[in-house]
């Protein structure tokens, strides 16, 4: 036998010169959720060891992700009041906008990136304005523009839209342009299926929607040909990196939409995927750390050049000890 793949795995030192597959901290990504209210930091029930945090606690969360190695953050909203507007998605002393000063006074490196939906701040928990039972695309752009713009004014570094409107990057983009933030990057959840993954993070946000569900904004799960579409057109509006959403089960579209842009790829492993791993993890059912490492490494394998997930600080620590990377 003249060819030998095993010649190559002979030994950890060889394994580690032809990986295929190098991830550093730098790409990953931690989600936050803040919470009105003071000295609070509640356990998400179908998330543990995930927390909602009011502002004045939310340092602790930052603190312990800065020390792991995780340097970027992104920033979801819990607002008291909901309306049928969000009106709350862009007030001045939003929940987000309080997070965001509170976060650059105590962490003026971190690179803070906001999540900018409606979902969160409308009474029906819809990710746009609905007219009768319809979610109307049109009138919901502007109100997306001025949330995103308002996160800018309060020191986000990064808008991340999440509705799935149509149009919706090209309108953040001339809002944030108007208003001198040309320099401002747009992460567009451009691939985003409508997926029973997001189940746990309705909980943590109290954002399910009061009636229906989100198929008719976010993408029916057989499409693949359809979220390419969708990464190219967000790119041509500008967005600078192009997210697929969930990130299990959908490997295939990062690989997919990868070959045919040219711009940063992300990936969002959500809140139903670290559910499911704690769960197990927690009954001893599987092994937590090596499983999160290979759904980690699969989605840069399949070509991600970001990860967002639950378990950052988790797999910063990983990269540090060469446990996996
Ligand atoms: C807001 C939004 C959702 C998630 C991110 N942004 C929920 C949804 O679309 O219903 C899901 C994140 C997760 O499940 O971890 N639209």
């Amino acid at each position: 036998m003249i060819i030998r793949p095993r010649r190559l795995r002979n030994s950890q030192s060889l394994r580690k010169m032809v990986r295929e597959t190098r991830v550093a901290a730098s790409s990953l990504i931690y989600p936050m959720f803040a919470m009105e209210g003071e000295n609070k930091k509640e356990e998400i029930s179908s998330m543990p060891g995930q927390y909602r945090y009011t502002v004045d606690r939310l340092t602790d969360g930052i603190g312990e992700a800065v020390d792991s190695g995780v340097d970027k953050i992104m920033l979801f909203g819990i607002p008291d009041e909901k309306d049928a507007h969000g009106s709350q998605a862009f007030a001045e002393d939003g929940i987000v906008q309080k997070a965001l000063a509170e976060a650059r006074k105590n962490f003026p490196d971190l690179y803070l990136i906001t999540d900018v939906c409606l979902c969160e701040y409308t009474s029906h928990g819809h990710c746009g304005m609905l007219h009768s039972h319809d979610v109307d695309n049109d009138s919901t752009l502007p109100v997306l523009a001025r949330t995103a713009l308002s996160h800018v004014q309060a020191g986000a570094d990064m808008v991340a839209p999440s509705d799935m409107m149509d149009g919706r990057v090209s309108a953040i983009r001339t809002e944030l342009d108007k208003n001198g933030f040309y320099n401002t990057p747009i992460m567009s959840y451009a691939v985003k299926y409508a997926s029973a993954f997001y189940g746990p993070f309705r909980e943590a946000a109290d954002s399910a929607p009061a009636f229906g569900d989100r198929k008719t904004y976010q993408m029916d799960f057989h499409n693949s040909r359809e979220g390419i579409r969708e990464a190219i057109l967000d790119v041509k509006e500008g967005a600078d990196i192009i997210m697929i959403k969930p990130a299990i089960a959908y490997n295939d579209m990062i690989t997919k939409v990868k070959e045919v842009i040219s711009v940063p790829v992300a990936t969002y492993s959500v809140s139903g995927e670290y559910a499911m791993v704690k769960a197990a993890a927690q009954n001893g059912w599987i092994d937590e750390k090596r499983i999160v490492s290979e759904m980690a490494i699969g989605a840069y394998r399949a070509g991600a050049d970001i990860y967002i997930t639950y378990y950052a600080k988790e797999l910063a620590q990983y990269f540090k000890e060469g446990f996996i990377g």
